[in-house]
């Protein structure tokens, strides 16, 4: 049977919106793959302040609960109100490669903290402060630190326009992965990056032309396409 992609979030399966007789499609998968129990559906592009995603239940065990692996880390979420992507796998690794011992991080917007997590188990910071507004995904991130016995992460509950002018530390490295709307917050984020400190800046386009007064840019990555002709872009960028 010919299946159009989807995404296997441990024992769920998520068909793309472009999905053909979905109910027969599910059916075929739960036969073909053991490790697959449930069958959901995206309905929609990710929405809304927590950028959540459209989802339908089709088949299996009715749950958008699960649990996920990569890069040596360990994820419970709840689809249903939390963000996450298991498409940016290897771009958190990158990220994480990036990281030098001793490291100051800010993570905003992180979520369930997927980024932050790959970073503390892949390299060697001092400290990761994290921001996320939705209080289920802080919930979730809070319980990953434990799963993954990680004691240098900090989760801040909240907005991240009140919070990071109230942090009284300079960052080595700041992470935003906010692509819809992350740049009215670049402002911001300068006024606690170190000079010579490194942004991780995402953005939907279909070219990456980009800049900021006092960045220099570093590196351009490619990633996932999100509609015809238009991608995920991260644009390393350097601090002058
Ligand atoms: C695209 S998701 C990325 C989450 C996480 N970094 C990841 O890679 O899985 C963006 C996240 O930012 C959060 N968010 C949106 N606006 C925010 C704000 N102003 N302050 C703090 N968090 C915010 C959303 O709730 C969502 O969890």
């Amino acid at each position: 049977m010919k299946i159009s992609s989807f995404d296997l979030i441990g024992p769920i399966a998520i068909l793309s919106e472009r999905t053909k007789n979905s109910k027969k499609t599910a059916n075929y998968l739960l036969k073909a793959h053991k490790n697959i129990k449930t069958v959901l559906i995206k309905t929609g592009k990710y929405k809304g302040l927590y950028r959540l995603p459209k989802l339908k239940f089709i088949a299996g065990v009715k749950t958008t609960k699960t649990i996920y692996r990569e890069n040596k880390c360990v994820f419970s979420l709840d689809l249903s109100t939390c963000y996450f992507s298991p498409r940016t796998a290897s771009e958190r690794l990158r990220i994480a490669n990036q990281v030098k011992k001793n490291e100051i991080v800010l993570n905003l917007f992180s979520g369930i903290s997927p980024f932050s997590i790959v970073v503390s188990k892949n390299s060697n910071p001092k400290e990761i402060t994290d921001i996320e507004i939705n209080k289920e995904a802080a919930k979730y991130a809070k319980e990953n630190l434990k799963l993954n016995k990680i004691n240098n992460i900090k989760v801040l509950k909240g907005n991240v326009k009140n919070i990071v002018p109230k942090l009284k530390k300079k960052f080595d490295r700041i992470i935003m992965h906010l692509p819809k709307t992350s740049k009215r917050y670049v402002p911001l984020a300068l006024k606690v990056l170190k000079k010579n400190g490194t942004l991780h800046y995402y953005f939907f386009a279909k070219k990456p032309r980009i800049q900021f007064k006092g960045l220099k840019q570093i590196k351009i990555s490619r990633l996932n396409q999100v509609s015809p002709g238009k991608y995920k872009f991260c644009i390393d960028f350097k601090k002058l």
